[in-house]
């Protein structure tokens, strides 16, 4: 098995997720702050509030405060000998709002520094412009990527971070987890939230978040013709149920339209051919100008990355089942030949192999997995250590996978696991649901020290990365 000498290995983090301190500095409040914490091992959704109330508690409003800490968690990146970050710049620190015309000097100056402690230790920078931190005033006062005015301060929020950071950033995403914006939670990456929406209203929100990102990457390759710059998507890996015609159809259908749809406008820089049947039976109406369709070619992205935690099945009657599987956002029938995490995703290694294979056949551009890894409870034993040989035996059986893929042929580049610090999740808004080789001092009420410490998982992945995957 092969890692590449230059492979890039490190962690996944997003700014709602770390930072904190949401209203500091001249930050405004994104959509991600308006929601409350759920819990999904109770079965609570996570609350999203119009208006903030002080009696409630939002997780993003402290979360593990990198944003006052980032100088010791970098250090502890360094020290598991990271290649690169991936991070997310929240857009309400540079546009509060998101519809100014001026930035906040204040929040360019923090992505600054942090970049700059970042290089210190020859860490590489991969950042997403927008991961779920819409302003929340743009889904208020312009219903978000709806109005066609939102592109427009998209592209000026994205220019603004590459004339700043063109000398420091080389890695770019454009949008997390682009595919699950006409889904449950779409509102974070569309700005959707101030009624019911018609799927062609969502479809068409999808479309100018695409016209957004081709403008990003025309602009970005203008500013430094060096930058990569990629798209990002969920993929939730399906296999027909049973081998019945109808179950394997249904997952074609599906997997085309929530796995390979946005991929194939970004990579390819066209809509594909199935989604037009979709719209016409699902009598949605998308307006695509010819100029939409130029700037979407035009637009293609430089590499292709996508987050990985499970996979699901899926049979013809999906609707009518009572064997559901939980998932990622969205979740099929379950599978017995896989265990699950104690939030019921399916664990599914080959998974990752096999979609590996699908992506990097079908795109042939380069490939990052960006994130991958194991929410799951964590005990501090007396002594203070974490001996999560649960995570260290996920990631080890992944890392086999992603290396079998390369020696099948697949470009990949890089490996940044989720949450490689502890951090809320996006889900459910709990602390408890840790992903960390770094174990954050902090519960699901918003208790607890913040202070940082290393767990087992924490050593392993020092080795792994110092043997570049050989020492598994
Ligand atoms: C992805 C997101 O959906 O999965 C992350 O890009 C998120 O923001 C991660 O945290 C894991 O999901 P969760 O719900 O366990 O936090």
């Amino acid at each position: 098995m092969s890692f590449p000498k230059n492979f890039l290995w490190g962690g996944a983090t997003a700014a709602n997720q770390c930072e904190g301190a949401w209203n500091v500095d001249g930050k405004g409040p994104s959509i991600s702050d308006h929601n409350r914490a759920g819990s999904r091992t109770s079965g609570t959704r996570r609350t999203f509030d119009l208006e903030i109330d002080d009696q409630y508690y939002y997780p993003s409003h402290t979360a593990i405060d990198s944003y006052h800490r980032y100088k010791e968690d970098i250090a502890l990146f360094a020290e598991m000998g990271f290649k690169v970050y991936r991070l997310s710049i929240a857009w309400t620190r540079i546009f509060p709002n998101g519809d100014e015309t001026t930035p906040n000097e204040a929040g360019l100056q923090y992505y600054d520094d942090l970049f700059d402690e970042l290089h210190k230790y020859g860490i590489e920078p991969l950042v997403t412009i927008s991961h779920f931190e819409l302003p929340f005033h743009l889904g208020k006062e312009y219903d978000g990527f709806l109005d066609k005015r939102t592109i427009g301060f998209y592209e000026r929020y994205a220019t603004t971070l590459f004339e700043r950071y063109k000398d420091k950033v080389k890695y770019w995403l454009t949008f997390n987890e682009i595919n699950f914006g006409t889904l449950d939670h779409g509102r974070r990456i569309n700005g959707l939230f101030n009624r019911e929406y018609t799927e062609s209203e969502q479809y068409q929100a999808l479309h100018n978040v695409f016209l957004a990102s081709a403008k990003a990457v025309i602009a970005g390759h203008k500013i430094n013709p060096d930058f990569q710059i990629g798209c990002m998507l969920a993929y939730i890996t399906m296999y027909p149920k049973t081998c019945r015609p109808a179950d394997v159809l249904k997952t074609q259908q599906m997997n085309d339209r929530l796995n390979y749809f946005c991929g194939d406008v970004q990579v390819k820089g066209a809509y594909p051919y199935y989604m037009k049947r979709y719209f016409e039976q699902n009598d949605i109406q998308v307006e695509i100008t010819e100029e939409d369709k130029a700037l979407l070619k035009a637009g293609t992205v430089d590499y292709y990355t996508f987050s990985y935690y499970m996979s699901t099945c899926i049979a013809d009657n999906l609707e009518d089942r009572d064997d559901k599987s939980g998932g990622n956002l969205f979740g099929g029938v379950s599978n017995e030949y896989l265990e699950t995490s104690d939030w019921g995703w399916q664990i599914d290694p080959i998974g990752l192999r096999y979609t590996l294979n699908q992506i990097y056949s079908r795109y042939e551009v380069p490939l990052m997995v960006v994130e991958n890894g194991l929410g799951a409870f964590d005990k501090v034993e007396e002594d203070g250590s974490i001996k999560d040989d649960y995570r260290i035996d996920y990631f080890k059986q992944h890392i086999i996978e992603m290396g079998n893929a390369i020696d099948d042929g697949v470009d990949l580049i890089g490996y940044t696991p989720w949450g490689c610090i502890d951090l809320i999740s996006a889900g459910t808004g709990e602390m408890s649901k840790r992903y960390g080789f770094i174990y954050v001092d902090r519960d699901d009420e918003g208790n607890g020290t913040l202070d940082r410490s290393r767990k087992d998982s924490f050593y392993w992945y020092k080795d792994v990365i110092a043997s570049n995957g050989e020492k598994l």
